[in-house]
């Protein structure tokens, strides 16, 4: 299957076997992981939606396609596209002709991207190092990869809201839980809201946010919301990124130290971090250029 969707992928972009290729080449263990994910959803690429493997591979292909024309406006206008958090909800998050292949291609970019996969693996590490009961809060699920890794971590004693402002991602994510992790989704509730309006009886154990900051005109409230939903002794595990133009990102971070001020401001602790820059190039040439950088970090309270 791994060999079928690689070669929709040439045939239209050849550019992208260079890059895959030497990715796979270095790290031989994302190659398995894409067969993995590939194999353990095809009941989803099966569905009439997607449209089989292809449909996959014309997702990621549209994601390629929607980034590099967020680049160029970047370029020429120092700006993202789109700043207003409404219009990305009415264009994109309501939207399921453009939602459905955003968060298929971007599920996708996590193993054939360098940065990306290396985000899903500090987010599995950060997963491990928690207790496997209590009280867990996935934000911003897209096609609900993450919120799998979560389940398959915890045991029957623990609880999962999944809080997503589309109901394309809460539907597609509900869909793939059920048929991946089964018996865990007793155990879990699908909550379509803007996380800014969440609000829980008990306070969270766990709470993973990943690529969601950018998307809000506020990050430090969102931040704050979060603060507020956390336990006392609970961990934050967080990722966003600086100068990563989309057509669904809102907030522009200049730098890291951006990003880590904000989380000093809002009241949490830095315990360990990933930063992935999108080129092999020293940090300061990468935020001089406005390249893209991938920031994840793990979080408690101050
Ligand atoms: C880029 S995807 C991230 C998917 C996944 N968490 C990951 O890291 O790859 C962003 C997701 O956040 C959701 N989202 C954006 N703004 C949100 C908000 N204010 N509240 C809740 N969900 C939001 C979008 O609908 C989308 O499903």
């Amino acid at each position: 299957m791994i060999d079928t969707f690689l070669s929709h992928i040439y045939a239209r972009n050849p550019g992208q076997q260079k890059k895959i290729g030497a990715f796979f080449a270095r790290v031989p263990e994302a190659r398995t992981a894409l067969g993995n994910f590939l194999t353990a959803y095809n009941f989803l690429w099966e569905t009439p939606e997607i449209g089989g493997i292809a449909g996959l591979a014309a997702a990621y292909l549209h994601v390629l396609d929607e980034m590099a024309y967020c680049r160029v406006q970047f370029t020429r206008t120092g700006r993202y596209p789109c700043t207003s958090q409404n219009a990305v909800k009415e264009q994109i998050y309501l939207n399921s002709q453009q939602m459905l292949p955003h968060i298929l291609g971007l599920a996708v970019s996590h193993y054939l991207w360098p940065a990306q996969y290396q985000l899903l693996e500090f987010y599995k590490q950060c997963v491990n190092a928690q207790n496997t009961s209590g009280r867990f809060l996935e934000v911003g699920s897209g096609l609900g990869i993450f919120a799998s890794i979560l389940a398959n971590h915890i045991t029957a004693k623990a609880t999962i809201d999944i809080v997503d402002i589309s109901p394309v991602s809460i539907a597609f994510a509900q869909k793939l839980l059920l048929a991946t992790n089964g018996p865990a989704t007793q155990q879990m509730r699908f909550i379509e809201s803007d996380i800014a309006c969440h609000a829980a009886a008990e306070p969270y154990d766990f709470i993973g946010m990943g690529e969601v900051l950018e998307h809000v005109e506020s990050p430090s409230q969102i931040l704050k919301t979060l603060h507020g939903l956390l336990a006392d002794d609970g961990f934050l595990y967080l990722s966003t990124c600086a100068n990563c133009p989309a057509i669904d990102h809102v907030y522009l971070f200049h730098t890291i130290e951006d990003i880590r001020s904000l989380i000093h401001d809002s009241g949490f602790r830095i315990l360990r971090e990933l930063i992935a820059p999108s080129e092999n190039k020293p940090l300061e040439y990468i935020e001089k250029n406005k390249l893209d950088i991938l920031y994840a970090t793990l979080l408690e309270k101050a």
